[in-house]
Order: C-alpha cells, then structure tokens, then sequence
C-alpha cells in the first residue's frame, strides 16, 4: 500500500472500512477543473514570493496542464486510497514531475484549498443557472407574444375571480424569476471571497500574497479572517436557499401547467414531444416533465435542509463533517438546471386552446368587481356596490343566467343607479378593458410591460 500523504506519524494504514467511509474522490472530482486552477494560481504566488524557484512553476504548472488533459480524456486514475480530489492531484503530479511536486502544498491546508476550489465551482454553477433563468424567461415571453390579446380566467383560491391577459400572467411567472436571479448575484457577490492562504485555520507565517492569489483566480479580495474562511459554509446555505426558492416557483409554474392541460381545465395542449403515456391506458398523454418539475423541487429543499442541518452546532474552524457539503450542492445545481430546461421546453411545446377558453370564460361571473366599480363611479359607496352586485349575483345564479344578461329593470329593482351604459362594463371582453392602474391586467399596461421585457432579453 501506498504511503499517505500525511501519514509520517502513523505506524500503520487505515482499515479499508474507514478508508471507504471516510473518502470523497468518488464524488469531489467533479472539483477537479478548479482545483487546478487554484493550484496554479498557488504556484505562480508562490514563485513570485521566492518560496519557490521559477524552474519548479514551471514544471508544476505544465504537470497539472497535462493532469487536466489526462482527466478530460478519462485517462486519469482516480485513486480510493488517495482520499479525494485534492490529494489525487497532488500525488499524481508527484508521480509525474517529482520533487517539485512536494513543493505545492507550501502555505497551504486542504482546508483552504477545498473551500477555494468550492467557491470558484459554485461560482461557475450560479452562471450557469443564470443563464438557464433568462432561458426559462425568454421562452414565456415568447409564449405571451404569440398569445397577444387572450383572456383567461384569474384565480384565488382556485375559484374564478376576475378575467386577466394571458400575457399578464405569464408576466407574473417572468417577474418571480427575475427575482431569483438577483438573488443568486447577491449570493454570487458574497461568495467571490478568497480563502487560498487561510492554511488549516491560522494562516502562515511564510511571506505569501494572498492578494495576488484572490486576482489571479478572479475574486473580489481575500477573506479578511483565516479562522471564518475555511468555517465558513454560508455562502453555500445561501446559494441553496436561493436555489430552493427558485425550484418552489417552478413547482408552482409546473402545477399550474399540470391543471391547465386536464380535461377539467383545457386551456393548453402540450405537444406529444413532451408528454409521455401510460403502460396500461392506451388513451393517456401525461404532462410528465412538469409534474417531475414540481416533484424535484423536493430535492433542492431536501439539499438546503441537509447543509443547515450539517452546519447546525459545529465548533469553529474546520470538522470534517463539512466533507458531507459538497454532494448537495452538486445535487442542487443538477436538478436545479435540469428543472429550468424542461421548464423552458415545455412553454416552447404548449399551444392554447383559444375556444375552449373562449367556452369558459362566461362561468364564474369575473366581470362581478368591474360591475361594483362601476356602482362606485356612479357615487355608491363600495360597501354598498359589493353588497348590491352580491344580490345580482344571486339573481343569475337563481335564474342560472351571467351578469349582463340581467335586464335594466332586473339591475334597476336592486338599485335605481344603474343605467344603460352598465353593458360597456359587463362580460369578460369589457371588464377587461376596464382596468389601467400600474401593474394591472388592462391592456395597455401589459403591453408597456411586455416591451420592457422584450427590450431587456432583445427578443426580436
Ligand atoms: N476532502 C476534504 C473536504 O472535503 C478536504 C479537507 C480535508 N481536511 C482535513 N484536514 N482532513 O472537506
């Protein structure tokens, strides 16, 4: 058996049980891109410092450029007995150039080595969701521009409440989106902190730059505190809260898709590329990828919930416990993708059944509160308007019949205010137009802010 790297003071290996309980190559190589990254950026610092020669740069840096070019063509052997990424590189490149090797690890812990290369792939990872995000965003503005003009029923409680443009409300899913995604450039703004020359906790007394380090590997500064950098997981916890926040708006978008492509609902088609069938219904085509939308969001606040509870009562500064914080991280940002991409798919594979909305919109009576603020311009006080329009409603329900079939005497008998102009405000088409305040369903309104989006993501 090889010699551990850090085994001089030990007379005798680790069991194999221990030693498979405690690795984490076969998960952590995923941080093998950064890690080298950091080891390079850790050499020329180093080199620059007179810590060690130019000639030993030179040889380290082109030993880890092959190393890389090894991984990436599967030709690398990951080692159970070499512990994890960290240590896997480091003896391989021993077993590559030699002495020059043993130097790399000067001024430096895994502790801080696994926290930098931590950062700078989470970093990576919230880009890449970014750019997934405004995806997702620009598929639904597209859907509202094909869909100009469409009124659908509005919700609460999942009961009809008023009629709203199509447009409008897949605005709403845009907006939340945006949301998430200042979210994870907040979180990517804190986390761009550089732990490199924290060493195991107390720093060193080795005359390193840890500026240059934090520059070379694009960070904002080096973390100001040895001790906080390598304890810190609170930029994880904040970049998988951001992710679970994100994954409960999917999951609300997915249930919404899910209801609105049943026979009970019929609003959307979604094409058969991304539905999927039954093994015993002959006759089924199920909205598949959004209910697993809606199901994976589980995971990424399973993930958070898994760090918080790691982080939960641990002694400053680092415990090997945080081993554990990788694997749902790397969870997080899968699922996370793989959820914005079907997401997108499917708003990119749904058509809108345009007469079995048209169909529907009579039920419910949504021109009910356009009928009270009608009452309201005429000088009724809204208490009364409500009140007055409550008893229409309960005319038609009696008389199985909408609001503006109700005669002018029927509206009259309830109170002597109403008028003929009262038809411009009632069905679907009329109580539309009638809303223009900031924000609303009226049609200008949602026009100005569907430019705005148009403008931001240039949709042409
Ligand atoms: N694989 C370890 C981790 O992910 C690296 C740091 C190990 N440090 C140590 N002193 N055992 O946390």
């Amino acid at each position: 058996k090889e010699a551990k790297l850090w085994g001089g003071r030990f007379e005798e290996g680790v069991t194999d049980a221990v030693e498979r309980f405690t690795e984490s190559i076969s998960f952590d190589k995923a941080l093998y891109k950064h890690d080298i990254m950091g080891s390079k950026a850790h050499a020329s610092m180093l080199a620059k410092q007179g810590l060690i020669s130019s000639d030993d740069r030179d040889s380290i840096i082109e030993g880890l450029t092959e190393i890389e070019r090894r991984i990436e063509n599967g030709e690398f052997e990951w080692r159970t007995d070499r512990e994890d990424v960290h240590m896997n590189i480091e003896a391989a490149l021993t077993d590559s150039i030699g002495e020059a090797a043993k130097k790399l690890h000067t001024a430096r812990s895994r502790n801080d080595q696994v926290l930098t290369d931590f950062r700078l792939w989470c970093r990576d990872g919230i880009d890449a969701i970014l750019a997934r995000i405004k995806h997702l965003q620009v598929s639904l503005v597209r859907l509202a521009l094909k869909n100009e003009g469409l009124i659908v029923p509005g919700y609460t409680h999942l009961q009809r409440a008023q009629p709203v443009l199509l447009q409008h409300l897949l605005l709403a899913f845009v907006e939340q989106l945006e949301r998430d995604s200042g979210r994870l450039l907040d979180c990517k703004e804190r986390l761009n902190f550089c732990p490199l020359g924290a060493c195991a906790l107390a720093g060193t007394g080795l005359p390193i730059d840890r500026f240059m380090t934090s520059d070379a590997l694009g960070f904002t500064a080096p973390m100001r505190n040895s001790i906080d950098a390598v304890s810190d997981r609170d930029f994880v916890l904040e970049f998988l809260s951001a992710n679970s926040i994100t994954a409960i708006h999917l999951s609300r978008l997915g249930e919404e898709w899910v209801l609105w492509a049943s026979e009970e609902f019929g609003f959307i088609t979604p094409s058969d590329a991304v539905s999927t069938g039954s093994s015993i219904m002959p006759q089924k085509k199920n909205p598949d990828p959004m209910e697993l939308v809606r199901g994976k969001s589980a995971r990424v606040v399973g993930d958070l919930v898994t760090l918080l509870m790691l982080c939960k009562g641990l002694p400053l500064a680092y415990n090997r416990d945080l081993q554990e914080d990788k694997e749902p991280v790397f969870d997080s940002v899968k699922t996370i993708l793989g959820m914005l991409e079907v997401s997108a798919e499917f708003a990119q594979n749904i058509t809108f059944n345009k007469e079995r909305i048209q169909k529907a919109l009579p039920a419910g009576h949504l021109d009910a509160t356009t009928l009270a603020d009608y009452l309201v311009k005429k000088g009724v006080p809204f208490r009364t308007s409500h009140d007055i329009v409550g008893r229409a409603v309960a005319v038609c329900v009696s008389k199985m019949c909408q609001l503006r079939e109700l005669s002018l005497d029927d509206l009259r008998s309830l109170n002597p205010v109403f008028d003929m102009d009262v038809y411009e405000f009632l069905g679907v088409e009329n109580a539309v137009k009638k809303f223009s305040s900031y924000g609303s369903t009226g049609s200008e309104c949602v026009a100005s802010q569907l430019d705005l989006w148009v403008t931001k993501f240039e949709i042409t």
